[in-house]
């Protein structure tokens, strides 16, 4: 059962010694988590790991112990602290409470930032919060490393979840202009960043010469946007 101090998740989270202590928020763990899970024991992090070890592999696929632990904390208005399960030494190292790992390094102001990146990814109307809700972590795009300023994603990551390029080129293939096809055309090969924005809206390139076409765009903005299909990755 969960416990609100003030009846309020955001009440909760307005002072500091609460935003760390799970106490303030939740009297135990397990009516949390899937039903077959394990019975869990304790009153912090390290209730969850002393049985999972921080992934430091972060595959490219969905990792749904570490998106748990990060999406409902990081909604605006909940906004637990970081530090209530991470230990942070700015610009050395990023470590979970109770472990040894190193999850990576984040400075001062890359925290800020990333931060900002959680609230997005917890609930923004963008592509990253869609796959935050498919439980897909930062690390399961950004190869296993703690982001920072100025990072991106390479098309191979993205096509390890979505299939190869002629797949995902039929998936796209418009029925009347055939020819029209965001994924192959005369442009060759190009970065899905240049169209799907992760932390920000989607943006249609062939549109910014092709000004007659009528493409839609999923997480676009305006006339381009279209509704996630909710179609399955490959
Ligand atoms: C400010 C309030 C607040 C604090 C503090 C807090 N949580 Fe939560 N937590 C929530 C809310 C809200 C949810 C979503 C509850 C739900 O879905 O019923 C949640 C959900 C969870 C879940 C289930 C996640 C899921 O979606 O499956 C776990 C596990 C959890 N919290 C662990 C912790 C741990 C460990 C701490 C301390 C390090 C902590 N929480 C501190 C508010 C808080
Ligand atoms: C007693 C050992 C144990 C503890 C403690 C524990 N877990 Fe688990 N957890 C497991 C096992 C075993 C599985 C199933 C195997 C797997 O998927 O890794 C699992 C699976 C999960 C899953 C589903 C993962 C998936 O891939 O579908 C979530 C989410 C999860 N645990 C969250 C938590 C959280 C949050 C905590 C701490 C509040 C926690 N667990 C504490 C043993 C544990
Ligand atoms: C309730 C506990 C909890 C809170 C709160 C929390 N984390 Fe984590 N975080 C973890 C655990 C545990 C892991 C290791 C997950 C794994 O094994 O993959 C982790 C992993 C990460 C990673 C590694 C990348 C990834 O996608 O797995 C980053 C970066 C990170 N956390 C940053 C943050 C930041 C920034 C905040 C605050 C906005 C935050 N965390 C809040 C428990 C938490
Ligand atoms: C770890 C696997 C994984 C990675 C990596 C990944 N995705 Fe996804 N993506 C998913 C899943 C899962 C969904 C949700 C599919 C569903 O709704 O069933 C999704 C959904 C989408 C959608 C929405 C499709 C729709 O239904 O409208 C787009 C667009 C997308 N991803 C693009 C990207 C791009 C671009 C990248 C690289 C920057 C990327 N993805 C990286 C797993 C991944
Ligand atoms: C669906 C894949 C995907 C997921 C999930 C994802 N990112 Fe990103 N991220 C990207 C892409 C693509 C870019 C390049 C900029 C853009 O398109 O928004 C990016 C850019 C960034 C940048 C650089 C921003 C800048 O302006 O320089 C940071 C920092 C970052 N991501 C952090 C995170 C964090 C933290 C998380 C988890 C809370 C996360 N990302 C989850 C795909 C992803
Ligand atoms: C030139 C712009 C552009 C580029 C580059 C691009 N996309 Fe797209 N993408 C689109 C548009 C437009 C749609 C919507 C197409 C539609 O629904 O008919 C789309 C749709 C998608 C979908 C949803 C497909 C479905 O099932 O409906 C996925 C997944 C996707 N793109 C992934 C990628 C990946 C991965 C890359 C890089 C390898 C990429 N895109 C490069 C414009 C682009
Ligand atoms: C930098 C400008 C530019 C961009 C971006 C661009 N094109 Fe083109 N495209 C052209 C030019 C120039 C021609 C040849 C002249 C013409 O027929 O309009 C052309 C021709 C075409 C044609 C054949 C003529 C027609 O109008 O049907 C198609 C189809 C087409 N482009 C599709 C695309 C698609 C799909 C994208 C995005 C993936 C794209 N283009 C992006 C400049 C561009």
């Amino acid at each position: 059962m969960l416990v609100l101090s003030g009846g309020h998740a955001g009440a909760a989270s307005k002072d500091s010694a609460s935003k760390q202590s799970c106490a303030a928020c939740h009297s135990e763990f397990s009516s949390l988590l899937p039903k077959a899970h394990p019975p869990v024991t304790g009153k912090d992090v390290t209730a969850c790991t002393k049985c999972h070890a921080p992934d430091k592999e972060a595959k490219a696929k969905p990792k749904p112990y570490a998106a748990r632990l990060h999406l409902s904390h990081a909604q605006p208005g909940a906004e637990v602290d970081c530090l209530a399960c991470h230990t942070w030494k700015p610009g050395k190292t990023l470590g979970v409470k109770g472990t040894k790992a190193n999850l990576g390094v984040l400075s001062k102001e890359g925290m800020e930032e990333t931060k900002k990146i959680f609230a997005s990814w917890s609930s923004s109307k963008y592509l990253d919060a869609h796959h935050g809700k498919k439980n897909v972590t930062c690390s399961a795009c950004h190869e296993g490393k703690v982001p920072e300023q100025g990072d991106s994603v390479e098309n191979a990551r993205c096509l390890a979840c979505h299939g190869d390029e002629e797949k995902l080129a039929k998936k796209t293939e418009p029925k009347d202009f055939p020819d029209r096809n965001p994924h192959k055309s005369h442009l060759g090969t190009v970065n899905c960043t240049v169209c799907h924005g992760a932390h920000k809206a989607s943006k249609i390139y062939c549109l910014d010469c092709h000004k007659n076409f009528n493409m839609k765009i999923p997480f676009g903005e305006g006339p381009q946007a279209k509704p996630a299909a909710g179609g399955k990755a490959k």
